[in-house]
């Protein structure tokens, strides 16, 4: 078979689905009810992927060797590979995807005797007969075909990578948790007091939130991705708290290009009630970048505008958010509080 790069991205996008498919229906009839195995959550294994793009070629190079050689080369393969992933998962993500720590002659709970046996027969499987399935449906296909089914397969596969990657790197112990909400607490109180900032509860904001649910959450949100980049938390809080500090539902009144406006406006207006720094300043002022032109100056600025860009998209997008807020509820009564058991994050 001709081994180009479509082929390659192919037959990876390919089995990297039919492996699920062998996985749900193997792990949902062992479990009895429906589970979708895996790190990421769309319908693919990456696993899988990669293990039937090395049989393609162990199968090529291996055509007419003794049954033995495939058989020693076949579990090197999957059980390497087997190793690889359940160790790369638990190293970076943390995250126990099979666990065979049960059953006899296991290592780490990755690999066992049983399953390498499984694999070594599955290999034989895909060499004799879903390989020249495979073959046969490669030829019917024409490229465009193809290059649009890798494409689709692979951005999904990004999407969710980077979705997971993110989930966990912003992952909190409930012990860090509690840490970081005294932080943003100590900090955000004081503002959050100030009548002029708590006033925020009476302006619609996005879609079912108010002013002051978009500002807390934009600063919970920022403030722990400060934290992760060892930031400087306090400024991120207070300029983040402060970055919407306007008096007017924009979607009716205000002035005219409120989107090139309010963040001057919001300036002013935090400069009244309290001492900004000018780290503070700039995240306020650049906030709406890339609509002030000149970009944030510090990467404070660049993470509450990002995350103020993300919240609001998502507060569009969102289905869930037409009833009013609790969190506004739990922020009037004292953030503080234990009442705010939910971060928006
Ligand atoms: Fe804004
Ligand atoms: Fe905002």
């Amino acid at each position: 078979m001709k081994t180009d790069i479509l082929n390659i991205f192919f037959s990876f996008s390919l089995f990297s689905i039919l492996g699920w498919m062998l996985e749900v229906f193997y792990r949902s009839v062992r479990d009895k009810r429906l589970v979708n195995p895996g790190l990421l959550a769309g319908p693919y294994l990456p696993l899988y992927g990669a293990g039937a793009l090395v049989l393609i070629v162990a199968v090529s190079w291996l055509q007419g060797s003794p049954v033995i050689m495939k058989v020693l080369a076949y579990l090197v393969i999957t059980t390497t590979l087997e190793f690889g992933s359940g160790f790369m998962a638990k190293y970076f993500f943390n995250a126990t995807l099979w666990d065979y720590s049960d059953q006899s002659f296991n290592y780490k709970g990755h690999i066992c005797l049983k399953f390498s046996i499984y694999w070594v027969l599955l290999a034989f499987v895909f060499e004799s007969f879903i390989l020249p399935l495979y073959q046969q449906l490669v030829m019917s296909l024409s490229a465009p075909i193809q290059w649009f089914f890798v494409g689709m397969v692979f951005s999904l596969m990004l999407i969710d990578f980077i979705v997971v990657s993110m989930r966990h790197f912003l992952h909190m112990t409930p012990e860090e948790k509690k840490q970081l909400k005294a932080q943003f607490n100590k900090t955000a109180k004081p503002l959050l007091e100030l009548p002029e900032v708590a006033s925020l509860a009476q302006y619609k904001h996005h879609r079912g939130k108010t002013r002051l649910d978009h500002v807390t959450e934009v600063a919970q949100l920022s403030f722990l991705w400060g934290q992760r980049l060892s930031l400087n938390g306090e400024a991120i809080i207070r300029g983040a708290l402060l970055h919407d500090l306007f008096y007017y539902d924009w979607l009716r009144e205000g002035p005219r290009f409120h989107g090139f406006r309010h963040h001057n406006i919001a300036l002013k207006n935090a400069r009244k009630i309290t001492r900004l720094s000018k780290k503070e300043e700039d995240i306020i002022k650049k906030h709406m970048w890339p609509l002030t032109v000149v970009p944030p100056r510090s990467m404070e600025s660049w993470i509450v505008s990002l995350v103020d860009t993300f919240c609001s998209t998502r507060d569009y997008l969102s289905i869930e958010n037409n009833a009013k807020s609790a969190k506004t509820d739990a922020v009037q009564a004292g953030i503080e509080t234990e009442d705010t058991k939910k971060w928006t994050i």
